[in-house]
């Protein structure tokens, strides 16, 4: 076989194993998200059921809601405002997810995975560190100016920075599923409702009871 061979033979399978991985494909023009009923009814399904296609009209597919900057917390310097079925009931089945994310100077993206979906962001103000982790441990960083564009593989660990002390930043993420889900790691670890056992932390973090309370007390745990 030769080396074109190999490498075509390659991305068939990765645009294979793509389309496995990502959101069922529409089987219809659009499925605009039945928000009240799906939520009620002893019906389960794989999204959300669809209202009846004759009553869509183009409300369904727009919204303003990421129009304005999300409120910035005091202990959380910054604020994700999202565009989903239940604000764009017409993106039901579309595989998207759209996010605004506004970080207050000097404020911080905590570290965290979106288990379904990869994500694409665009950096509109401001400057932003950004960087993901890959399974191998190794972290791939970059400074972000507006206008860049960083692309966070799907599972992967990532941040973002906002690396200005007075500047408050501003970017659009688009990300490949309807629910792609957040896992951060720091409230995974910290904040589980029924507590991790502080022995688990103890030898994990080589630290003392004193260390895992006040973590767990600073995060909300
Ligand atoms: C579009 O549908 C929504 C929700 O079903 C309804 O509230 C609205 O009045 C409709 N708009 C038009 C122009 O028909
Ligand atoms: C994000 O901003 C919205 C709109 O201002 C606000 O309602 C919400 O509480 C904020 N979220 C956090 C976590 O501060
Ligand atoms: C992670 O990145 C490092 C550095 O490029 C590389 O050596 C390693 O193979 C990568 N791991 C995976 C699983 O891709």
């Amino acid at each position: 076989m030769g080396t074109s061979t190999v490498v075509l033979s390659l991305s068939v399978l990765f645009v294979v194993l793509g389309l496995v991985g990502s959101d069922p494909d529409p089987l219809q023009d659009y499925c605009v998200a039945d928000t009240k009923k799906g939520t009620k009814e002893n019906f389960y399904c794989n999204g959300v059921t669809c209202i009846n296609p004759e009553i869509v009209n183009t409300s369904h597919f727009v919204t303003s809601a990421l129009s304005k900057p999300g409120k910035i917390g005091i202990v959380l310097g910054f604020n994700v405002t999202l565009a989903t079925i239940f604000n764009l009931p017409g993106m039901n089945t579309q595989g998207l997810t759209m996010a605004r994310i506004d970080i207050g100077p000097n404020n911080l993206v905590p570290p965290h995975s979106h288990p379904r979906a990869s994500e694409v962001a665009i950096l509109l103000k401001g400057s932003l560190l950004v960087g993901f982790i890959n399974t191998s441990n190794h972290l791939f960083t970059q400074n972000l100016k507006s206008g860049d564009c960083f692309v966070f593989p799907r599972g992967m660990i990532h941040f973002l920075y906002n690396t200005d002390s007075k500047v408050q930043a501003l970017a659009v993420s688009g990300l490949s599923s309807q629910n792609p889900g957040v896992q951060m790691a720091s409230l995974a670890a910290f904040a589980t409702g029924l507590a991790m056992p502080d022995k688990v932390f103890k030898k994990l973090f080589q630290i003392n009871h004193q260390d895992v309370t006040g973590i767990r007390t600073s995060l909300g745990g």
